[in-house]
Formats: structure tokens, C-alpha cells, sequence
């Protein structure tokens, strides 16, 4: 397949791995595509150690590494050093301990949890500070060829040592002046995100968004997301004029992923119908798995979800603890309506061989449609 972003990145086929796990971005690379690693969950000491893993295992193949430019924020960076729970409400840490004590789950071990959100605030996680000390780390790995700002525009001088690097600029967007900003910021790739997609998204669903920013930013090219994870939906990208597609829901049932094996269970079993787009995870709007957390603050009674990353710092030893024992009721992760066809383990090769059959069988559909 030749489109412009084969042709950007020398790839063979137009399909991007977004993924916070590193050997899915080596699998999607090596079955043609492109693999995006998203940095946002590790310390800028752990995207050493992944980044280096992935240039080990690529073969010299391109890659992409995603980080978030949050354009609203809490002011945590400067409370850096300050007691963490002196910014998180006693009313909301009361809900969350409520919650998780009526499902049984335990408390981390000793002083887990103080130290888990201390490293938090003291690195000024969830802020673009934090994102600038990764963005050292990504300039050392020669082998990154792509670096794509999330929820909000990079500052200048990050685009133009990206391009003086040799890499190029994507941003996640998900409405037309959203696109022509990141535009007029320098990006060379816009990736379009629709309403179905897994983690934060907006309003507008991929089939109505895509070719709004297709036409929003020509000539630039534009990427497909949300909602995407067979065959029938890349023909359908590319005829709105997406020269690729961006998957992240889909690599999380693959044997590649570390999703853990009780998130992996709900996945499998999960509905389209059963993802939720609610603040109560990061504090911003994002598709998740629906699952007793999401129910708890959906009710009436509950506390309105913090700002980001307050919420994410109140979430994140929680969601330590439900991981450690499984609490298969509460376990959830970022997810996209594509949940629905995710019904058995694959392997992310064999998800790039079942989307390219898929794909030519549709392409195959439509000339015959067409001569008829
Ligand atoms: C588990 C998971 C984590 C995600 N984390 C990020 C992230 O850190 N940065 C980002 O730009 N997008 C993130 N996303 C969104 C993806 O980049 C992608 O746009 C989205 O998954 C596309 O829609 P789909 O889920 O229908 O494939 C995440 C998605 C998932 C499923």
C-alpha cells in the first residue's frame, strides 16, 4: 500500500500501533506498520529503559513515541514537595477507600501508597513539566522518527528541535480548529480521534470528524482513530481521505500486550456497549470499560471527579490496589467501542493480517458495487 504516510515513514502498510507497551510497538513495526509508544505512564529513568529495549528489538525500523501537552492543568507543580494529600479532598479519598473497602479490597503494603503519590506531585506528574523531562530522554533514541503532542499544542521550541532531529510532528485532534492550531504550530501529521476511541476523545464520532480535518488541513495528511480494528473500517478511512489509521483498543487483547489477566477477561467479554466516557479516571473526558468505579462516581450522591491530574492522583494507587488482587468488578482500562469485535486473543501480527484481508476483500466489494 502506498499512501503518504507509507511514504513518510517507509512503512508498508498505513496502520499505526498506539500502545504504553513495548513490545507491541516492535510487533506492529515488524508486521509493516508503525509503532507509536505512549510515554505518559512511565518515569523518564523507566522510558530509558523501554526506549533502549525497543531500539534493541527493531531492526533499525522507525518508531513513534506519544506524550501529553495538557493545555489545562492543576497547579500541582507548584505544590511539589508539599504534603500530596493536602491537595487531594478528604470527601473524595473517604469515596474511594468506601468503594474499594465494600469490594474487598486491601490497602497497599506499609507506606506504598504515601510513596506512590509523592513520586507523583514531586515529579509534577500530569503537567508539562513532567512531559519536557520525558521529552530528554525521547531526543537520545535515534530510532524515533515521530513524536505526537496529546490534549493540547507543544510549545515551538519542542516542534523545531523535533524537526531540526530529523523527526517529525503528529498531534492528537479532535475538532477542525483544534487541527489548524497544531497546523500552525508546525505538525506534519494530524491524527483525527472520533467519540468511540479509548482514553480522552471528544464529542465528534471518527465517520463525521475525519474528513472535516482531512479538509481542514490539506494538504497535510491525516490519520484515521477511534473505532478502528478491522479491515472494513481502514477502507472506510481511507475513503474519507485518512492516509492511515491509528489503533490503540485493539493490541490490548493481543498475547503482546501486559494487560493483566482479569482486565483481559472483561475485555474479551465486553460489549460496544459496555465503555463509558466519564471524568473519573484522570478528570478529564475519556472512554473506559465501564466497571464499578465508573458506576460509583456516575451516581448521584457521588463527589463531582477532581481537575486533571488531581483525579489521576487519586486513581492511581486505587487502581494499584484493584490490580494486585484482580477485583475483577473494578478493573478497567482506556478502551474504545471496537471492545465489541475484540472477542478472542490474537496476536498483534495476526490483527495486521486480519485487517489487510479484510481490507482487500472491501476494496474488492466496492469495485465490484461501483461496475454494477
Ligand atoms: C489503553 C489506552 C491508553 C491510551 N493512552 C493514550 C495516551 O497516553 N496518549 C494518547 O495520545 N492517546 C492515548 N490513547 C488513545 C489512542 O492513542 C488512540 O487514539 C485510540 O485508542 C484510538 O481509538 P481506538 O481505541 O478505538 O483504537 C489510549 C488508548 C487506549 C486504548
Amino acid at each position: 500500500m502506498k499512501t503518504k504516510l507509507c511514504e513518510m515513514f517507509g512503512i508498508e502498510v498505513p496502520i499505526v500501533a498506539f500502545s504504553h507497551c513495548r513490545d507491541v510497538v516492535v510487533a506492529a513495526a515488524k508486521a509493516g506498520g508503525l509503532g507509536v509508544f505512549g510515554a505518559d505512564t512511565s518515569t523518564p529513568e523507566q522510558l530509558a529503559i523501554e526506549l533502549q529495549w525497543i531500539e534493541d528489538h527493531i531492526d533499525g525500523r522507525p518508531y513513534g513515541v506519544d506524550v501529553l501537552f495538557p493545555k489545562v492543568h492543576d497547579d500541582v507543580a507548584s505544590h511539589a514537595n508539599e504534603d500530596p494529600l493536602s491537595l487531594i479532598p478528604k470527601g473524595h479519598r473517604d469515596f474511594v477507600q468506601n468503594l474499594l473497602a465494600s469490594h474487598g479490597v486491601p490497602q497497599l503494603p506499609g507506606d506504598e501508597e504515601d510513596k506512590m503519590l509523592r513520586e507523583m506531585l514531586n515529579r509534577k506528574k500530569g503537567t508539562p513539566a513532567f512531559t519536557h523531562e520525558l521529552l530528554e530522554v525521547v531526543f537520545k533514541f535515534p530510532g524515533v522518527k515521530l513524536i505526537v503532542s496529546a490534549i493540547g499544542t507543544p510549545p515551538q521550541s519542542v516542534v523545531d528541535r523535533a524537526h531540526a532531529a530529523g523527526i517529525k510532528f503528529g498531534a492528537m485532534v479532535g475538532k477542525p480548529e483544534h487541527a489548524r492550531r497544531q497546523r500552525d504550530a508546525g505538525a506534519d501529521l494530524l491524527i483525527a480521534q472520533g467519540h468511540e476511541a479509548g482514553g480522552h476523545t471528544g464529542e465528534i464520532t471518527t465517520m463525521v470528524l475525519t474528513p472535516q480535518i482531512v479538509d481542514a488541513v490539506a494538504p497535510l495528511p491525516v490519520l484515521a482513530a477511534g473505532g478502528i480494528g478491522r479491515g472494513r473500517q481502514l477502507a472506510a478511512a481511507l475513503a474519507l481521505g485518512a492516509e492511515g489509521v491509528w489503533c490503540g483498543s485493539v493490541w490490548l487483547t493481543t498475547q503482546e500486550s501486559d494487560a493483566p489477566p482479569a482486565l483481559r477477561e472483561r475485555l474479551l467479554a465486553a460489549q460496544s456497549s459496555d465503555t463509558v466516557r466519564t471524568r473519573a479516571f484522570t478528570g478529564k473526558p475519556g472512554r473506559f470499560l465501564k466497571s464499578a468505579w465508573s458506576d460509583a462516581w456516575g451516581a448521584p450522591d457521588a463527589p463531582s471527579p477532581l481537575g486533571r491530574p488531581l483525579q489521576y492522583f487519586l486513581r492511581t494507587p486505587a487502581f494499584a490496589r484493584i490490580d494486585r488482587v484482580g477485583a475483577k468488578a473494578l478493573v478497567s482500562s482506556p478502551i474504545g467501542q471496537i471492545v465489541g469485535e475484540m472477542n478472542e486473543e490474537s496476536t498483534v501480527r495476526q490483527v495486521f493480517m486480519d485487517m489487510l484481508t479484510e481490507y482487500a476483500d472491501a476494496v474488492e466489494r466496492l469495485q465490484r458495487v461501483s461496475q454494477d
